[in-house]
């Protein structure tokens, strides 16, 4: 790991757009996802339970969480409706080359 927290998650090509990928930095699950030519990493546990938001739909660059539908922002990690009422984390994505690089140590 860098100075900055920064690790290599996977490169840009296994990225689909609109399609969440979800890794593990050290022990954080986060949930990628290319949309609109950018790169996001949000926190994939949902902040209304223990869910996988991976596992749903992303539109209008925010992420929906399957079980209840509470809609997430991916740039600030904000819900946008109940039943979540609590954000969740997001993280700094840096891009170099074909690399996608991902800091969980500091939340942005
Ligand atoms: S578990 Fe995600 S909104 Fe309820």
């Amino acid at each position: 790991m860098s100075e900055s927290g920064f690790v290599r998650v996977c490169s840009l090509s296994e990225l689909e757009d609109d399609t969440p990928k979800r890794v593990e930095i050290g022990s954080v699950p986060v949930s990628l996802v290319r949309t609109e030519g950018e790169v996001f990493a949000i926190n994939d546990i949902c902040s209304h339970a223990n869910v996988s938001l991976s596992e749903g739909e992303v539109e209008d660059c925010a992420i929906e969480c399957w079980l209840h539908g509470s809609r997430f922002d991916l740039r600030t990690g904000k819900p946008s409706g109940p039943p979540a009422v609590r954000p969740v984390p997001v993280y700094p994505v840096k891009i170099e080359g074909d690399e996608v690089l991902v800091s969980v140590t500091q939340e942005s």
